[in-house]
């Protein structure tokens, strides 16, 4: 594991997302509308719809296939779905955005 740079802090929209590949892993990253940056697995527990696709909101974001509402905090399906999404550690450092991979 280590840190890898993603890009500038502007370049992913707000209330919206990015995706990153690095070793084999793609991970979606989130920006909310109160500014903070979340990343995860950037597939859906459900049958993997790209969760970057879906729509923000609050610190949720809904999944583009079937709906399935994922936390951006921790990972997990908001109740009543199950599963949960792995989550990735996101650090800036004045505009610029890491993700440890
Ligand atoms: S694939 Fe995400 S809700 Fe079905």
């Amino acid at each position: 594991m280590k840190w890898y740079k993603v890009c500038e802090v502007d370049e992913i929209p707000v209330m919206g997302a990015r995706t990153v590949r690095f070793n084999g892993l793609e991970a979606g990253i989130f920006r909310l509308s109160d500014g903070r940056i979340k990343a995860v697995e950037n597939r859906c527990p459900h049958k993997g719809g790209p969760l970057s696709e879906g729509i923000v909101s609050g610190e949720t974001v809904i999944c583009p296939m079937h709906g399935l509402k994922i936390s951006l905090i921790d990972g997990s399906a908001l109740p009543p779905d199950e599963g949960n999404v792995k989550t990735y550690e996101i650090k800036t450092e004045g505009e610029k955005v890491w993700i440890m991979f």
